[in-house]
């Protein structure tokens, strides 16, 4: 009887390694027929030269094997990310503190080139595809970034995600024959738009993934067409550094609000002396100013503005928090909730986590140096069209979140 019973368990074992072994033959087959696709693909075609051809296909075959092998799932189990496909180069020896987390599809992308102009630290962007043929056009994207873009394949870590109801289809034909002449905008794909797509962008999901493989102690998240003022990575540096004591003894529940601008004009390096000038000549007013004034106005940009200049970065004054303020902020990984993954596309997705800062017991405190300037000024009628009945959508999900918090941090005192 026992004997027998050993035996069934050795057969189903068997069983259970030769269908492991099974796969993994597989997989490696349909590595090697994507791999000789994309060699008949590739010769013929004019690329830099040979060995930098080289390492663009190996990195391809790298990127095409994670894709096809990692597949976890977010805490909503509704998305497979590949978390790190492309890791920053730089290290920074575990001397960085901040990183920048952003989210996006592929054709956004080139928006980190005008980041990484005034940004020397890391950052984390989960990219987001909505359909399972795009996922070559994101891994030729990001093959195009990295090997482009020095200060991009030195700073920036890429993850991606996509809906967990998609297959996705790796097609050799689609692979870019890309020369670094080329500009990022040449490359963009007119035929995906974030909002217009039947799948819902998932902002908050994709923001949680950034964060959580960010590997410094405090993070920014921000959108992908914004940029902060220059050198604010060492700025906050040296403000954690010299705040040392002050830091330990407050609260670690604090966020650091950047006052947020938005510029009709592309912007380059700026310090607070060149925004108020900018700001004076109306090439750039408070974020949403039109389109969502009181999203903001908690910021208090007329003590911002007066603030004594003084040369490095500091804690300009302590804000609180009223509905329907959303500031950006730096705030310490550790302590931070994370976004509430059931806001997709407009509403409620970013305030949704401040209400539960302040209900965490968070301060906000404004800095007095440093900033975040959107591309662009935002209008009210410049929304996608749908934008009005996401928004009611998002207020029934923000009801029965706030219900969650209330019940969550009882006797906190506190409402949004
Ligand atoms: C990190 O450390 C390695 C080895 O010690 C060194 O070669 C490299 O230059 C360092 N990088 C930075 C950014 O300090
Ligand atoms: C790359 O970063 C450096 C600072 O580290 C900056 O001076 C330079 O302008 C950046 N290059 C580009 C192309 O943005
Ligand atoms: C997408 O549109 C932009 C601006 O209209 C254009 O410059 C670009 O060439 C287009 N991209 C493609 C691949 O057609």
């Amino acid at each position: 009887m026992r004997k027998r019973c050993r035996l069934k368990y050795m057969v189903m074992l068997l069983g259970v390694v030769g269908i492991i072994v099974l796969f993994e033959i597989l997989q490696k087959w349909r590595l090697e027929v994507i791999d000789q696709q994309l060699n008949v693909v590739l010769s013929g075609r004019k690329e830099q030269s040979e060995t930098a051809l080289q390492g663009i296909q190996a990195d391809r075959l790298r990127l095409i094997k994670k894709v096809l092998k990692t597949n976890y799932l977010d805490s909503t189990k509704e998305y497979v990310f590949v978390q790190n496909i492309l890791s920053r180069s730089m290290s920074g020896n575990g001397s960085h503190v901040l990183t920048i987390c952003m989210h996006a599809t592929a054709n956004h992308l080139h928006y980190l080139t005008d980041l990484m102009a005034v940004w020397t630290g890391p950052v984390s962007v989960t990219v987001f595809t909505h359909h399972g043929q795009d996922i070559t056009d994101l891994l030729e994207n990001l093959l195009y970034y990295k090997h482009c873009f020095e200060n991009i394949s030195k700073f920036v870590s890429f993850h991606i995600a996509y809906p967990v109801s998609i297959s996705i289809e790796v097609k050799p034909s689609n692979v870019w024959n890309f020369e670094c002449e080329m500009e990022p905008e040449h490359l963009i794909r007119n035929d995906s738009s974030n909002f217009k797509s039947k799948v819902p962008y998932p902002h908050n999901v994709l923001r949680n993934i950034a964060i959580t493989f960010a590997k410094t102690p405090y993070i920014l998240s921000l959108d992908i067409d914004m940029i902060p003022s220059v050198n604010l990575h060492s700025q906050f540096e040296q403000f954690v550094k010299r705040r040392q004591s002050l830091l330990s003894d407050m609260s670690s529940k604090v966020a650091f609000v950047l006052p947020a601008f938005e510029s009709s004009a592309p912007v380059s390096v700026f310090n607070k002396g060149k925004l108020l000038d900018h700001w004076k000549r109306n090439l750039v007013r408070p974020f949403y100013q039109f389109a969502c004034r009181d999203c903001h106005s908690n910021t208090d940009y007329d003590l911002w503005e007066k603030l004594p200049s003084i040369s490095f970065l500091d804690i300009g004054y302590n804000a609180v928090f009223e509905r329907p303020w959303e500031p950006f902020f730096i705030a310490r990984k550790q302590d931070m909730p994370l976004y509430d993954g059931r806001f997709k596309q407009y509403g409620f997705n970013r305030f949704s986590q401040i209400c539960e800062m302040h209900m965490l017991g968070y301060s906000f405190a404004v800095m007095n140096n440093a900033f975040v300037i959107h591309r662009g000024f935002k209008e009210p009628e410049s929304f996608h069209e749908t934008k009005d009945l996401e928004h009611r959508q998002n207020e029934l999900v923000f009801k029965e979140f706030e219900a969650e918090l209330k019940l969550r941090y009882q006797g906190s005192g506190r409402n949004c």
